[in-house]
């Protein structure tokens, strides 16, 4: 039994009349601090896990338990305060808001899951410290590249300190030493005791995780250890 419990879901779309089986019959454990990549090609249903794992959306059929808590059955505002508190999200745009600064978009992150004002300026800037960036806290999105971005995105999803850490195409806009850079924070945080997740297509990133599940047309049709140290050593 993982930390993260995937058992038997399924997943369709609607769009019109039109049904789209994203995911069929997926089920896989995540153990708590293990880094897992999931791949597969474009529209095999990476996207739809992430999202499903991380409950921004409900599976069609099938479970999802996260830390003991069975997300899929929780309705949307519950999903969404657990979310808040347990889950740290990466997208492939980095989604940081462009009116406020690198420690703002931090900061912004610990108010939402209730972090008390006085510990989250200190705390933001140890992140930033952490991706490499403590001397670009006052940078606006726009005056930073794509890779420092990214880092801030990874520092604001770990601000609230939550065990679960998804990352979906992290790395898809950025150059290959970015990639690598990016692939390594989210190995460092696997080894300070978080569980990550990390959707790629691309297949030699993913095997610098612990183990890399394939997936195809919704099906999960491969799992193999990746070659990444499987060593636990804290940051
Ligand atoms: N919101 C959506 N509405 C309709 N179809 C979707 C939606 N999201 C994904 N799909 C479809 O589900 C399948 C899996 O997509 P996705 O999970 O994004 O795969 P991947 O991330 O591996 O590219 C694709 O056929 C895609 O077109
Ligand atoms: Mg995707």
């Amino acid at each position: 039994m993982g930390f993260v419990e995937v058992r038997d879901v399924w997943k369709d779309y609607v769009v019109g009349r039109v049904r789209v089986t994203a995911l069929r019959g997926v089920s896989l454990d995540v153990d708590a601090g293990e880094f897992l990549a999931v791949t597969g090609p474009s529209g095999s249903g990476k996207s739809t896990l992430i999202y499903l794992i991380s409950g921004l959306d409900v599976p069609t059929r099938g479970l999802i338990r996260v830390g003991g808590v069975e997300v899929s059955r929780l309705d949307q505002a519950s999903r969404a305060s657990w979310r808040r508190r347990n889950v740290g999200i990466v997208f492939q745009f980095f989604h940081l808001i462009p009116t406020l600064t690198a420690l703002e978009n931090v900061l912004l992150t610990m108010e939402l899951a209730g972090i008390p004002a006085g510990k989250r300026v200190e705390r933001a800037l140890e992140l930033l410290e952490f991706v490499g960036l403590r001397d670009k806290a006052d940078r606006y999105p726009w005056e930073l590249s794509g890779g420092e971005q990214q880092r801030v995105a990874i520092a604001r999803a770990i601000a609230h300190n939550p065990p679960l850490i998804l990352a979906d195409e992290p790395t898809a806009n950025l150059d290959y030493e970015n990639k690598l850079r990016i692939v390594e924070l989210l190995r460092e945080i696997s080894n300070s005791g978080k569980t990550v997740v990390f959707a790629t297509h691309d297949v030699e990133l993913a095997r610098k995780a612990d183990r890399v599940i394939r997936l195809r047309d919704g099906v999960v049709v491969g799992s193999e250890g990746g070659g990444g140290a499987p060593s636990k050593i804290s940051p």
